[in-house]
């Protein structure tokens, strides 16, 4: 922009705002003083896709932004989303944000920010957009498997250390999508309306936690709107919330597009616009960066005096900080790129995230089919998720990863160390694409056979062999969990059902392993003996799952969400439409704080549940069936005995120990339980967690400190968190429905 260059006056000459050790403030206002009004306009929004300018005459560098939130995305053209061709730019794919959450440990949490962190740093990358927090509310929605599961408190516990890491290598997170972009169907248009209650309680309070623990240096505003107004320029949740609520004093970045409104992003609290003419192909190419709403309409309403530059100067305070934190940081090292550590990372965390989700044996005699006996000499591996390359598609988290091992390449290779002859057939075919923006994953997977004849293929195979795995489940293509759109169904697609009946006719010495950051219908699943949830692992996917299959890791995964046996046992499908997708754009939250194990809970009441909240009134039908699996559940193959719990002060102790015959890590979950609450309350709420390893035969005593705030409820009236008084009961177990251990409060 040809603009400003007036120097402001009575700028001090030492550079305070270049002095890593002045106070922050100091060094903002500095810098802020310094700057022309053309340079303040400059700073706040995009110059290409993922970067906006510093201040050149100042030596202040500019921001280079990245997805996010598993790797460290691609480098795409300036003013393109296709792939710029580098070939320095593939990356460690660490797994999916709900393997993360499957891991039920922050130390997890920890690692993964500080290794994708590094990465990020090495990429000359000063943001990261991610992580995601947006909650599971339905098994459709397309993005879940970027999101930390279906419960607030769980999410708020990973969220923070993942933050950290990443931070401490002067990289910012930037936690996303602020806020209720629970969907994708009609993601940019949907307005949702939910009681404050729900908001609070349910969809909130992970990224508060991001902001008020982890010290998240920017926040992603989301596509939808909320009461009206799109998120990226919302005051009540910007303005008020954010800002006033919970003091955040980092910048608000739009999501890419995500603003549409030149006076509500000057008032309404965004800092930095991005993504906007994102079709860079084609319209505004040449100018489309000053088209912006925070470019040229911003600058001439000051021009006009439209408008007074008080806002303008707080989102420059915002950009400033956030360049300071990152770009300007003075300790932030470089990095380091798919080394041997990150890895060994993207290894532990996957294989702390797997969910053994069944495990029973094939017949009377035999042992669980998992782990994998020695003494199976011939495995058979059908499916087509065993080798298709998983990093690359659905969406922006899409990766071009260094390398990904197969589900087939590391069973083989595992399977080789027992001297085990590993048999592939491709059993479905479901989707042979392999192309994000140009990255493109080499792999031909066209088929031309018929469903008939791939069954048939299989199921002779499954006949001759000692164990078969199945490898199936969705696949980061369109409705098959992919950002932009939700799945259409909640069945596995390809024909997947008939034929996991079909081969566990064939062999009942069958593990089902299914990758998906999804829920799904089970209809088989009294026929298959095992089960397991093996998630998106990215680089390290085969050699994780071999870990687990052969025993080499005792699996400790628990699930971050419920899996329900239909659609219709989900809350926000009880409602028709009008509570998912919507109705003429409109998303009612009907099933207000009922979401997950909140509403699962309610499986064998008789009534519904009547009240009254925000002027509206819910009517909450208990579920028709329960949980195939519950929030929390995870297997072992060791086994673990919860004991009695007792209850001196405020201090709970459990005691634990692994009566089975290899060491294990337990997750122990703790849920507090009002007994006769005053206001309408879910059965319980999750509280405390604490995964802990146990050696065989080890016992240990578990303790968890209560604290106030774990009582507590949003009243909407009073705008407060307030205890109910009364008794409550304190449950203890190893998930939302199985939970042995009771005391009272
Ligand atoms: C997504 C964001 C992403 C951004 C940049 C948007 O479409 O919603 O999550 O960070 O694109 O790629």
């Amino acid at each position: 922009m040809a603009l400003g260059l007036v120097l402001v006056a009575n700028v001090s000459m030492a550079k305070v705002y270049l002095d890593p050790k002045a106070p922050m403030e100091q060094r903002v206002e500095d810098a802020l003083n310094r700057m022309t009004l053309g340079e303040k306009i400059a700073i706040i929004h995009a110059q290409s896709k993922f970067s906006s300018p510093g201040v050149a005459r100042l030596g202040i560098p500019g921001l280079w932004c990245t997805d996010g939130p598993h790797g460290i995305r691609a480098e795409v053209k300036w003013d393109e989303w296709d792939q710029a061709g580098w070939t320095n730019d593939s990356c460690m794919a660490f797994p999916t944000l709900t393997c993360l959450a499957a891991t039920w440990n922050p130390a997890m949490a920890h690692l993964y920010g500080i290794s994708i962190g590094e990465e990020a740093l090495y990429r000359g990358k000063n943001v990261l957009l991610g992580p995601g927090v947006n909650i599971y509310r339905t098994p459709l929605n397309g993005r879940n498997f970027e999101y930390m599961g279906e419960d607030p408190y769980l999410s708020s516990a990973m969220v923070v250390p993942y933050i950290r890491g990443v931070q401490q290598n002067g990289v910012a997170a930037c936690v996303k999508h602020f806020a209720l972009n629970d969907q994708e169907d009609g993601r940019h248009v949907v307005n949702v309306t939910l009681t404050d209650r729900a908001l609070y309680e349910i969809y909130l309070p992970a990224f508060k936690a991001a902001v008020q623990e982890g010290k998240a240096w920017s926040i992603m505003g989301a596509y939808n709107r909320i009461w009206g107004q799109y998120a990226c320029h919302n005051h009540r949740l910007l303005v008020d919330i954010l800002r006033g609520e919970w003091g955040f004093d980092g910048a608000v970045i739009s999501d890419w597009g995500g603003v549409s409104n030149t006076d509500e992003a000057i008032h309404n609290g965004l800092d930095l616009e991005y993504g906007s003419w994102t079709d860079g192909l084609t319209e505004g190419r040449s100018n489309s960066y000053d088209a912006y709403y925070m470019a040229m309409p911003y600058l001439e309403k000051i021009l006009r005096g439209e408008v007074g530059t008080k806002e303008l100067d707080d989102k420059v305070r915002n950009v400033l900080r956030l360049i300071f934190r990152t770009a300007m940081n003075p300790d932030k090292g470089f990095g380091s790129l798919c080394s041997d550590a990150h890895a060994e990372a993207a290894r532990r965390i996957a294989d702390e995230g797997i969910v053994l989700l069944k495990n029973a044996k094939a017949n009377a005699k035999a042992a669980s089919v998992l782990p994998i006996a020695p003494d199976k000499r011939s495995i058979l591996v059908v499916g087509e998720n065993a080798i298709k390359q998983m990093t690359v598609g659905g969406g922006s988290s899409s990766l071009k990863a260094k390398y990904e091992i197969s589900p087939l390449q590391g069973i083989r290779e595992r399977a080789a160390r027992n001297g085990a002859r590993v048999r592939y057939v491709r059993g479905y075919v479901g989707d042979v694409g392999g192309e994000y923006n140009g990255v493109t994953t080499g792999q031909d997977l066209r088929d031309n056979r018929t469903p008939a004849q791939l069954t048939e293929e299989a199921v002779n195979a499954a006949k001759e062999a000692d164990i078969v795995l199945f490898i199936g489940g969705l696949n980061k293509a369109d409705h098959q969990d992919a950002e932009g759109a939700d799945r259409l169904q909640y069945e596995l697609p390809y024909g997947q059902n008939e034929l996991i009946t079909a081969l566990a006719k064939a062999n009942r010495n069958m593990a089902v392993i299914i990758l998906s950051g999804n829920a799904y219908a089970m209809p088989w699943l009294k026929e298959v003996p095992t089960l397991v949830q093996a998630w998106y692992n990215g680089s390290e996917t085969g050699h994780a799952l071999a870990d687990i299959l052969f025993g080499d890791v005792n699996p400790s995964g628990h699930l971050p969400f419920t899996i329900m046996p239909t659609l219709e046992d989900y809350s926000s499908h009880q409602y028709g439409q009008a509570a998912y997708p919507g109705i003429d754009q409109e998303v009612e939250y009907k099933e207000d704080l009922f979401v997950g194990y909140r509403y699962s809970d309610l499986y064998g009441r008789k009534k519904p549940i009547r009240y009254s909240a925000d002027g509206r009134s819910f009517v909450i039908n208990p579920p028709k069936h329960k949980p195939l699996f519950a929030f929390g559940h995870g297997l072992s193959y060791t086994t673990f005995e919860l004991g009695k719990a007792s209850l001196k002060g405020n201090r709970v102790s459990v005691h634990i120990r692994n009566t089975g015959d290899r060491v294990g890590q337990e997750v122990i979950q703790l849920y507090v339980a009002p007994r006769k609450p005053g206001v309408v309350r879910p059965v319980k709420e999750l509280k405390a967690f604490s995964k802990v390893e146990l050696q065989p035969g080890e016992e240990r005593e578990e303790t968890f400190t209560l604290e106030e705030d774990m009582f507590r409820y949003f009243d909407a009236d009073k705008h407060a968190w307030v205890t109910d008084p009364g008794t409550y009961d304190i449950y203890i177990g190893t998930a939302a429905d199985n939970t042995p251990v009771k005391i009272t409060k």
